[in-house]
């Protein structure tokens, strides 16, 4: 996924424009490049590599323009090199473009261009886009076309995106007009921004939050005029659209390290607060009935029989969490699937089931197209296999919310860290408080059985703190020792085997440390093999019915010299068999999760911290993937 930005007002866009991108660089950070238009000429300024190195390029160019665009990239078509970073512009400089998305049939429109004699200088598919604009644009102007209802410019970027077929969200500016920023949206996030006498826009919230918190957002199939004296919308066939802004609410919408070396930490020592909110959002505060308040109609679950979850990435784990829960306290078969596959291999139908997306960005292309496909497939057959749809993000405003019809929010605030944190243990509760309500309305808990797990969650929050006041200092001191490690092992069993498969993706993703995230009992049928002293094999063991076998398991990996880590509560057996004993409270093993994860998170980042790594902005990846 890429970021983009626009900025037409009364304050120097560049500023404007690299404070946006600031807070958009989580959705890809290979490039950025700004263009503005200034005393008729258009003056564009790019940089291979993060945005402090187009910072210091734009340094030494004086740019006092006041409407721009500003991008930030994360390569799908070409290398991320500076002459495929945005904006592209058309070869008499003209017409510049920002987008964020995929063009699907740029190969046919690059060849019509071509045979119309435009060269191209990117291997973008974005490049044809202000080929096409211009194209319209000497067309209308040969023609000496009258466009009474329209500018030329938005009159041309209409007729161009009527031929884009894919999914993007673009923005254009062009010398001839310099006081006009066109935007578009087909699939792909775009929100518009509007503060008196300034107008921006942006693939998210945060890069316009700074300066307004009145926006109006896009909807596919929607592009908008932005002026500094207003915004015209229209849909993509040429008629006016009415549309009324709203004012987004205050949360932990901060886009601050707040005192934290990176966004990840601060991230992490979020969590308790976002535990706390999850639970005043998702529990009623009313003593008497059910206590579950997440909202969902009846007819969503009645006479269910399966849950299908689909999801990709650290959403997955969760899910795998979230079936475990569904399973054992609703007693309802749940199958998780990753939405790449399940595109393309779908489950056959069965009726009367739940499906439920999961994406914290709202926007992963996968999932998004996973579900589409599974409610076109329901829709074409008999009531009993109408679509049930159900989505768990941390963007109400995202594209998988005007998806589905049914949400749950998880209310942890914008995270920047490309790697999950606070968003995952937010799905977790979402899932606790899900599985709650199966289980109330399927009677498969009595009441004191639920009383009990949620006195137990309630007091998450306080051992969470507790687990990360005793184990900073203790893991970051630790993390020296694994500087250098090339394979680590994470073993878990039950509903602690997903955490281990994400203490082992946290680790490889910001730290680049090849590790295996494994079911426990399941060592001896490979694993074991890499074990030797150099390999750590770190052991997630909460009492419950598996405890014992966990710790054979661990037994079994120490007779092979490997070291061991335990993410266990204290006791003398713990204290004996692991080597460094990460210790967390004592708690029922269904509760244990959230728990049990700290330590990985902490030591993931400390590792790559340590390491000297850019742990915020790991290479190669991008915080939400919006395209296949
Ligand atoms: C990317 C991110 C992962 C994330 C996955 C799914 O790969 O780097 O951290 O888990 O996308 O994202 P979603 O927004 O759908 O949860």
């Amino acid at each position: 996924m890429c970021g983009i930005v626009g900025y037409v007002g009364i304050q120097s866009a560049s500023e404007t424009l690299l404070e946006g991108l600031r807070h958009l660089e989580y959705r890809g950070y290979d490039s950025a490049g700004i263009a503005t238009v200034w005393e008729g000429e258009l003056h564009c300024v790019r940089a291979k590599g993060k945005l402090n190195n187009l910072r210091e390029k734009l340094e030494r160019i004086e740019m006092p323009a006041r409407i721009g665009i500003g991008h930030t990239r994360w390569a799908t078509h070409g290398k991320p090199e500076e002459c495929n970073a945005h904006p592209h512009r058309d070869q008499t400089n003209r017409v510049a473009v920002v987008q964020n998305g995929i063009i699907e049939n740029y190969r046919e429109l690059k060849q019509e261009l071509q045979a119309k004699g435009y060269t191209f200088v990117s291997e973008t598919d974005t490049e044809v886009i202000p080929h096409l604009i211009t194209n319209l644009l000497d067309q209308m102007q040969s023609a000496n076309e009258l466009v009474d209802y329209t500018s030329p410019l938005t009159e041309a970027v209409r007729r161009t995106v009527n031929r884009l077929e894919g999914a993007f969200a673009i923005a254009v500016i062009c010398k001839e007009y310099p006081d006009e920023l066109v935007v578009a949206r087909q699939q792909a996030p775009l929100v518009i921004g509007l503060a008196g006498g300034e107008y921006f826009c942006a693939s998210d919230v945060p890069a316009i939050l700074p300066y307004t918190n009145t926006v109006v957002k896009l909807e596919n199939g929607e592009m908008a005029t932005l002026t500094p004296l207003g915004v015209a919308i229209s849909s993509f066939a040429g008629d006016r659209i009415i549309k009324y802004p709203h004012v987004l609410k205050g949360n932990r919408m901060t886009a601050d390290k707040q005192g934290f070396r990176h966004y990840m930490l601060k991230e992490i020592h979020e969590q308790p607060d976002v535990v706390r909110d999850c639970l005043s959002t998702y529990l009623s505060s009313q003593s008497k009935g059910s206590p579950i308040a997440l909202g969902l109609p009846d007819d969503l679950f009645t006479d269910l029989q399966q849950v299908q979850i689909l999801a990709c990435g650290t959403s997955w784990h969760a899910s795998l969490v979230g079936k475990y829960l569904i399973e054992q306290l609703a007693s309802l078969p749940t199958t998780v699937h990753y939405a790449s596959e399940y595109r393309y291999a779908p489950s056959p139908l069965l009726p009367q089931t739940l499906m439920i997306g999961v994406t914290q960005s709202g926007e992963t292309a996968d999932t998004l197209a996973a579900l589409e496909m599974e409610h076109k497939r329901r829709t074409q057959r008999s009531t009993e296999f109408r679509p049930r749809l159900l989505g768990i993000t941390n963007r109400p405003e995202s594209t998988l919310a005007q998806l589905v019809p049914h949400l749950i929010v998880t209310p942890a605030g914008i995270e920047m860290g490309v790697a999950a944190t606070k968003t995952f243990t937010a799905q977790l509760m979402a899932f606790y408080i899900l599985a709650l309500d199966l289980a109330a309305r399927r009677q498969t808990l009595t009441p004191e059985r639920m009383e009990e797990i949620v006195v137990g969650l309630r007091h998450i929050p306080t051992q969470i703190e507790q687990v990360l006041y005793q184990q900073s200092t203790v893991i970051e001191e630790l993390s020296h020792r694994f500087q250098e490690t090339q394979d680590f092992i994470f073993l878990g069993r039950g509903i602690n085997f997903p955490i281990a498969l994400e203490g082992a993706l946290k680790l490889k993703e910001i730290s680049y440390i090849h590790a295996e995230g494994y079911p426990a009992g399941e060592m001896k049928h490979g694993p074991i093999a890499l074990l030797d002293a150099k390999v750590p094999v770190l052991t997630i063991a909460t009492p419950g019915a598996v405890y014992d076998k966990v710790l054979s398991n661990a037994q079994e990996a120490k007779a092979r010299d490997a070291q061991l880590i335990g993410v266990a509560p204290q006791d003398e057996q713990t204290a004996e068999l692991f080597d460094v004993l990460l210790p967390i409270p004592k708690v029922e093993e269904i509760l244990s999760p959230i728990l049990t994860l700290l330590p990985l998170q902490m030591l993931a980042y400390h590792i790559a911290a340590t390491r000297g790594l850019d742990v915020d902005q790991p290479r190669n990846l991008a915080k939400s993937v919006t395209v296949e």
